[in-house]
């Protein structure tokens, strides 16, 4: 009975070890296909999610600057995401 127990742990744990890894890698193969966007690209496929996408001269640069860090949280990007797309809409 107890070396029942404490088999069943370590498959458990070996599971759990494998979803962490699974997940890990999926999530670093994630960010280097987003590596790969542009700033225009990253802006059409977050920013309308939400709203309407407000055109690029709509605010000045110090407004994008503080939009993106307001809209980086709620889009969930990371900061290098939204440096590409207040890049974009500050060129
Ligand atoms: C998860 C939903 C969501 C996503 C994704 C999102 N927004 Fe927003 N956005 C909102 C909400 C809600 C508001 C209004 C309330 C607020 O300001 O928090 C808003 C407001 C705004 C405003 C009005 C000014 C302001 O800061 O309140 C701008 C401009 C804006 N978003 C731009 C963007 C840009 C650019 C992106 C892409 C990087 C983006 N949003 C992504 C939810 C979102």
């Amino acid at each position: 009975m107890k070396a029942n127990n404490i088999n069943r742990m370590t498959w458990m744990m070996i599971a759990g070890t494998v979803i962490v890894c699974a997940v890990l890698m999926n999530s670093c193969m994630e960010s280097q296909k987003v590596a790969g966007k542009s700033g225009v690209q990253l802006w059409a496929e977050n920013c309308q999610r939400c709203h309407n996408t407000p055109s690029p001269n709509t605010f000045s640069h110090e407004q994008w600057v503080t939009i993106g860090m307001h809209m980086q949280t709620r889009a969930q990007l990371t900061e290098k995401e939204r440096d590409k797309i207040v890049a974009f809409l500050t060129q």
